[in-house]
């Protein structure tokens, strides 16, 4: 209820929310903008081609992104959300084509640490549609009976596991897009043909996209606790039974002696990955090696690959599920992230001073709007109850100038600050290259660690809430990473600083430019299929990367 008066707060405050004039402006705006249909057809099929917003484009692409700039435009300023689904309702199974609904129990009560603890907002089931739609057959437990008398068992254990990964299954986790106000994981809102097009070419295994909550029905971090609480599932019923010989005293004496505790752990089996382990109480005197060693251990017995795929918002989120998985370490990390077009700066809403705003580049060419009040009002909204600082946290804005610069120093942030695409020869590549092997500067003021419950007091946006735990920098131990990125599209910036903030961090980055892109082209109705095919055959290849390696 009070996500309701909330949502109906920010809608108010908008210059189209109220009525009369919001159905007023809604139906003005939509007529005019269906009667433009026929008359920039007729335009830019009469001026030459360089007349178009980029000289390669088909008379549908213009039309398709201006007539959804104009679209959006009424979402902004009259507060409309559309393609949006109850979190709480279930889904018939024969209503659906592609997929199957499945409820996802919330956050195992175990695994609630960190920045997903928020005594305002509950951990909820959580809805998925799972393509494909038949569940493929169990996969079987690996659990060969072992021969205990095996002279050298976790060599044994370890090739059989290596020789075994080929089979694994692929696991996709879909958070989809949408500024975190629009859209749902439902297989027949347009997101979901990113989950479709990556299942063709059986890529994976299965996708799971994740209904999680909007900003309508709950704030920051109600998203995360959402998207960890399928990870977290699908990693616990993926998770391998131990080898019967890892019991064997020989093989736990070659261990260390933490190691030995977690064999312990292993024979009771179902939670071994977090059991006995009270992280806000502990982590304090945890050394980051005993974390590694856990994590690299939970990591061996995960029976699946697992990547994280998110567009525009959902790539947002993808970072945030990342982040919270790194810095609680406790459950593997995944493979890979797969990003489409991902928001990374929201804060960019909320300027230092309002003479500092420098809005984003290419408003001819994309179909993204950017209204500085309305944006500011939805992230309002998305933080609910948080302190306005929140929004220039790492788990919000990572790519925002503010924490770029408390992690890397002005100079990276100066350096990054108008990267694009365009500007970018080989030297500078050579360059971001360069800068991801040297050492990371160590963070110029970090509270000790961001797992342990945000603060709350009402501070200013002087101390905002920039950190990670056991001195980490802002993206150290994040997996592979495969970014698609338009070069005519208004997030370049962000995602440029983005690639460069990783790849300075030592994360293996593969950037898949699309030429003459806008914003998110894989989920957009009208777009030139040659050019989302060779896209998709990117992302593939990388896939195929990351598995064998
Ligand atoms: C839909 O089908 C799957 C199995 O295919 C099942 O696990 C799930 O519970 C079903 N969902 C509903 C809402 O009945
Ligand atoms: C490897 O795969 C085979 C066949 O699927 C299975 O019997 C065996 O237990 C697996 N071994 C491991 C260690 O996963």
């Amino acid at each position: 209820m009070t996500a309701r008066r909330k949502s109906s707060n920010y809608q108010a405050s908008m210059p189209f929310a109220r009525e009369p004039f919001k159905t007023i402006y809604v139906v003005q705006r939509l007529v005019t903008t269906i009667l433009m249909v026929p008359i920039w057809a007729l335009y830019y099929s009469v001026m030459p081609r360089r007349f178009r917003p980029r000289p390669s484009w088909s008379l549908k692409q213009i039309i398709a992104v201006n007539f959804m700039r104009r679209i959006y435009k009424v979402a902004e300023l009259a507060g409309v959300t559309w393609s949006t689904r109850d979190p709480e309702a279930s889904c018939d199974n024969k209503t659906l084509k592609e997929t199957r609904f499945e409820w996802v129990d919330p956050l195992p009560e175990d695994l609630r640490t960190g920045i997903v603890v928020d005594s305002q907002v509950p951990f909820k089931r959580v809805g998925t549609f799972v393509w494909p739609k038949q569940k493929p057959p169990e996969i079987p437990d690996t659990a060969p009976s072992g021969d205990p008398d095996a002279s050298d068992v976790v060599l044994v254990d370890q090739a059989d596991i290596e020789a075994n990964a080929s089979r694994e299954p692929i696991i996709g986790i879909f958070l989809h897009g949408g500024g975190y106000c629009h859209m749902s994981a439902h297989e027949q809102c347009g997101p979901s043909r990113i989950p479709r097009r990556l299942m063709q070419h059986k890529a994976f295994t299965e996708i799971h996209a994740v209904e999680y909550r909007l900003l309508q029905h709950a704030p920051f971090p109600a998203a995360v606790q959402d998207a960890a609480a399928v990870y977290a599932h699908i990693v616990r019923r993926h998770q391998r039974k131990p080898p019967a010989s890892t019991k064997s005293p020989k093989s736990a004496s070659s261990q260390t002696s933490d190691d030995t505790d977690n064999t312990k752990e292993i024979d009771d089996n179902q939670h071994f990955l977090s059991i006995d382990y009270d992280a806000s109480a502990t982590k304090n005197r945890k050394e980051v090696n005993e974390i590694r060693v856990r994590v690299n251990h939970a990591a061996r017995f995960k029976g699946c690959k697992i990547f994280l795929i998110g567009d525009s918002a959902g790539g947002n989120l993808v970072l945030a599920l990342s982040r919270w998985i790194r810095d609680e370490g406790i459950l593997p990390p995944p493979d890979g992230l797969l990003l489409l077009s991902p928001s990374c700066d929201p804060a960019h809403a909320f300027p230092e001073s309002p003479s500092s705003y420098v809005p984003r580049p290419h408003a001819s060419t994309d179909y993204l709007v950017d209204t500085p009040e309305p944006r500011a009002l939805l992230q309002r909204t998305f933080l609910g109850h948080n302190p306005l600082e929140t929004m220039h946290s790492p788990y919000v804005s990572p790519a925002s100038m503010r924490v770029l610069r408390a992690f890397y120093g002005d100079a990276f942030a100066a350096s990054v600050e108008d990267l694009t695409i365009e500007r970018l020869d080989t030297a500078e590549i050579e360059r971001l290259r360069t800068m991801a092997s040297a050492p990371a500067t160590p963070v110029a003021e970090h509270p000790p660690e961001l797992g342990a419950p945000l603060e709350r007091s009402p501070t200013s946006l002087a101390r905002p809430i920039i950190a990670s735990p056991r001195g980490m920098s802002l993206f150290t131990d994040f997996p592979r990473t495969c970014i698609v990125l338009g070069d005519a599209e208004r997030l370049e910036r962000e995602v440029m600083k983005l690639v460069g903030a990783m790849e300075r961090d030592g994360v293996e980055v593969r950037t898949v430019w699309v030429e003459d892109g806008v914003h998110d082209v894989l989920q957009m109705a009208w777009w030139d299929e040659r050019v989302r095919d060779r896209v998709c055959a990117s992302i593939e290849e990388w896939l195929r990367d990351v598995c064998e390696s």
